[in-house]
């Protein structure tokens, strides 16, 4: 097996999971990238070595995840970070007080609390608006506008937002409006944000791209050379990063990134058509469904609908149902082979309480795995029977 050639990159995304950033270690000839599990490099002089000299700086097997998570998403740029929030939290570090955000008015509640609790105090001003309505979008740029920070799907209420008309609106506001897309829920197998006219893509690793519940880990990838310079000092400078092994399971999740990818969305459409037609089950928010309220721009601009799926009951407590599956497993996160099932307003939304953002205590989200379809409709059913 050889390098692939550096004249004629392949293209297609199942390809570059397996082979970007990943030729053969030349030391060895070993496949898999090696775990360099080593804090520094020997120097042959002060200053001359083989391009490693700190590993917070830059560790091989660090250096190609980041080449690895470029490629995915068409990206010249990429940095790991030890998070979804460090990669957030160091994006945030280039805004200077009295820049404003404009951010969706549904994001992940860690992402809400760090904007709220944290840069707020620095003079970073926030506000949240529907990212569905473009006229509502327009309407709330400001002269002061940085960032158009966004999601979609969105966390948890999968709002889908029209990356491409959101791009050209805020770049024609101004030009140096950055449009900052949270990927995490779609992954670059769905959704390129970067090939739809968004200047910067985040992600937490820890969910699809890792795969398996095993790593925790973040991303950002850009087009944008100078933004990449600044990010990349701050990465050394502040040192969020990951570690060698973290960066090997991640890279190890990538390589089946599609075929994950397109068994979750098999899974949730049968899931999600099965909570429709249940008489308990009250409204269910899945992009893959005709019902979505934002269907054809899902269509448009996504492979499938992916394998989340929000829902409210009917009849019956959200708290109960949570607690009687027995596949579904009560936990926060997503992404992962395993279902899960929680409630955000509880759980990974509890910083939005009495905030705009606020979720209602009645919704219930759910990560479809990739257990048998039909076990995980026959897990939902009891569950349902029971309450
Ligand atoms: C959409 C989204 N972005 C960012 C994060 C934060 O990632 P991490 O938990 O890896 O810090 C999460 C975590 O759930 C998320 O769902």
């Amino acid at each position: 097996m050889s390098a692939p050639d550096p004249h004629h990159p392949p293209d297609h995304l199942e390809t570059l999971a397996i082979h970007a950033g990943q030729a053969p270690d030349p030391a060895t000839g070993a496949v898999m990238t090696p775990i360099y599990q080593t804090s520094t490099y020997v120097q042959q002089g002060v200053g001359r070595h083989l391009g490693y000299d700190y590993a917070r700086t830059g560790n091989p097997t660090r250096t190609a995840l980041e080449s690895c998570l470029a490629a995915l998403e068409a990206a010249e740029h990429g940095l790991a970070f030890a998070s979804g929030m460090a990669a957030i939290d160091t994006l945030l570090k280039l805004l200077d007080p009295g820049d404003h955000v404009l951010a969706g008015n549904d994001v992940y509640g860690g992402t809400f609390r760090l904007f709220d609790k944290q840069y707020r105090k620095y003079g970073i001003d926030f506000s949240f608006v529907e990212m569905t309505d473009l006229a509502a979008v327009q309407a709330a740029l400001r002269p002061n506008t940085r960032w158009l920070w966004l999601e979609t799907p969105t966390n948890p209420r999968l709002k889908v937002a029209d990356v491409r008309a959101l791009a050209r609106a805020a770049h024609a506001h101004h030009p140096a409006v950055r449009v900052v897309v949270d990927n995490t829920f779609a992954t670059p197998y769905l959704q390129q944000p970067l090939t739809l006219g968004g200047d910067v893509v985040v992600h937490s690793t820890t969910k699809y791209l890792g795969g398996h519940s095993d790593v925790v880990g973040g991303a950002v990838l850009t087009n944008d050379g100078p933004l990449y310079e600044r990010l990349k000092f701050l990465q050394n400078a502040a040192g969020a990063i990951p570690g060698p092994m973290d960066c090997f399971l991640v890279l190890r999740g990538l390589k089946t990134l599609a075929v994950r990818m397109d068994r979750h969305a098999e899974n949730a459409l049968a899931v999600a058509q099965f909570l429709s037609d249940h008489p308990q089950v009250g409204e269910v928010i899945y992009p893959g469904l005709d019902s979505h309220p934002q269907y054809a721009v899902a269509r448009r601009q996504m492979r499938s609908g992916g394998g989340m799926i929000s829902f409210y009951l009917n009849g019956g407590a959200a708290h109960d149902l949570v607690t009687r599956t027995r596949l579904f497993a009560l936990a926060e996160s997503l992404g992962g082979v395993e279902s899960l099932i929680e409630v955000p307003a509880a759980m990974t939304h509890g910083s939005t309480q009495g905030s705009p953002l606020e979720v209602d205590a009645g919704l219930i989200r759910i990560s479809v795995g990739l257990e048998h379809k039909d076990d995980l409709i026959a897990d939902l059913a009891q569950a349902l029977r029971q309450i």
